[in-house]
């Protein structure tokens, strides 16, 4: 993946060229700064404030971010090379210190950080917060620039219990292209976890325990994260990467083709679509082997249906067997989808595709998903089969995941279809400032691959106790099944 990150990133450069840019932009160097970043850069600092951190600690932590800064070249002014820098604390809350449009020159920069006082805190350490801070509010949920790298460093005094938020700021920072590094003073368990998500290898911790020499890490850092040229890799940054894990996944997309999208926005549905079927491995014998990604497709909202008739409420593109490739499937999504313009039918869709796509085929994968693309709210006639039938999918160990396109939603129709945590089951392109299907595209990667890591339980123990319910009343539901799960799932 790194590779292809690489491959795309040089090749803009080069377009910038062909299209005759101001190479000034490019080759501008700046009197005898040091060559480091290549790239120009974006680079974030949060110093651990938190209750337990000594003063010794804080002093210790602004050491080692000085002696990061004084290898890099800072941007200053007019010069669009260099690091931008933006400096914050955290403890439970985030206080935004020093903003990348200050734009100090480096020795007043340095002279800043050197005067940030020590203060004793009685707020716990909520890391998760401070990281989602950061893609929030210091780089605003927006996408980078095609040539410019972002960096977030965390310095963490211990643990942080909250290994929900810290999963949810991984898949934002998969999703906006942010490198988050973490420099820990003592083992951090939860982000180890959580940060496996991304299969680059560029998401950092780095551990400097007490009264050790912390310089070899941080060489370390400088060379293969903040110095790195993407164009001239480092063949000793190479080796840190995630090892892949053999989990295989049935999925399913459920596409809205109601009247409620635009045309334009069918299009865009349609190359979202394609370039998320890049993030599987697809199987070459889809009927009969039990390892290898498998996908299916069913567009929804078909013209006059209506419930309790014999019309179906989808129509289906291809099934978990139809396509031996990425190519053909790719290809049907191209040729053959077609927005069919009636009205959203959403449980309807969902109880279909339970029925029809996942239970008649043989060997389903441990992992399955279900995501469902929607423009707006389903029909009032679907409502109750929505809340009844995304509850069973549910307790049947089905993870939803939810795009949201498009500036008209329902959020207790939202709720009640994504899986939990929503954070992670959950995007809403319309809530975004400026809705980028890249931002999608990525996210869905990370996601996927969180599920293919086992970070969240499906069902949730959350929702044990509505799953009995629903299984007392219900015979198609397999209460042995869950009885199990639970007995071995909550201890
Ligand atoms: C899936 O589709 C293929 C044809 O595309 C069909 O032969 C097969 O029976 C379908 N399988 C299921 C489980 O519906």
């Amino acid at each position: 993946m790194a590779a292809a990150w690489m491959g795309r990133h040089c090749w803009v450069v080069v377009t910038w060229w062909v299209l005759g840019l101001p190479s000034s932009l490019l080759t501008v160097t700046c009197s005898g700064a040091p060559r480091c970043p290549v790239h120009p850069t974006e680079l974030v600092f949060a110093l651990d404030q938190s209750r337990g951190v000594t003063e010794p600690e804080f002093a210790r932590m602004k050491e080692m971010m000085t002696s990061l800064l004084g290898g890099l070249r800072v941007r200053e002014d007019h010069c669009p090379a260099g690091a931008r820098v933006a400096v914050l604390t955290y403890d439970s809350h985030a206080r935004l210190l020093i903003r990348f449009s200050d734009a100090y020159r480096k020795d007043r920069l340095l002279r800043e950080i050197e005067a940030l006082p020590y203060e004793r805190s009685a707020s716990s350490r909520d890391i998760g917060k401070a990281m989602r801070f950061v893609s929030r509010n210091v780089f605003k949920r927006m996408l980078p620039g095609a040539h410019t790298r972002r960096i977030a460093t965390f310095f963490s005094g211990g643990p942080s219990a909250d290994a929900q938020t810290i999963t949810t700021a991984g898949l934002e920072f998969s999703a906006l292209d942010i490198i988050p590094v973490v420099i820990a003073f003592s083992q951090v368990p939860a982000i180890k976890r959580s940060f496996a998500i991304d299969d680059t290898g560029r998401f950092q911790v780095i551990m400097v325990p007490h009264r050790t020499d912390s310089a070899p890490a941080l060489e370390g850092l400088q060379r293969c994260t903040f110095c790195y040229d993407v164009c001239k890799p480092d063949a000793s940054c190479d080796q840190a990467r995630p090892l892949a894990v053999q989990s295989y996944m049935d999925a399913a997309f459920l596409l809205d083709g109601s009247r409620h999208v635009g045309n334009a926005e069918f299009e865009e549905i349609r190359g979202f679509l394609g370039a998320l079927l890049d993030h599987f491995e697809i199987t070459p014998e889809p009927e009969t082997s039990v390892t290898g990604d498998r996908v299916a497709l069913l567009s929804h909202a078909p013209p006059h249906f209506l419930p309790n008739t014999q019309r179906s409420p989808v129509r289906s593109e291809f099934n978990l067997t139809t396509y031996k490739s990425k190519r053909l499937m790719k290809r049907h999504v191209e040729e053959s989808v077609q927005q069919l313009n009636g009205d959203a039918f959403i449980g309807h869709a969902l109880q279909w595709t339970l029925n029809n796509v996942f239970l008649s085929t043989p060997n389903l994968r441990r992992n399955k998903v279900i995501f469902v693309i929607s423009a707006g709210e389903t029909s009032h006639l679907d409502r109750e089969t929505l809340k009844k039938e995304s509850l069973r999918a549910k307790c049947q160990g089905y993870a939803l995941f939810v795009f949201s396109l498009g500036p008209s939603w329902n959020d207790q129709e939202l709720e009640d279809l994504a899986s939990y945590p929503l954070d992670h089951h959950l995007v809403q392109l319309g809530r975004i400032h400026k809705p980028d299907h890249r931002y999608g595209v990525k996210f869905v990667k990370a996601f996927i691959s969180s599920v293919r890591r086992a970070i969240n339980k499906y069902p949730p123990i959350n929702i044990k106790a509505k799953c009995y319910r629903l299984s007392s009343a219900d015979p198609q539901q397999p209460l042995r099944q869950l009885q199990r799960y639970y007995l071995l799932g909550i201890t």
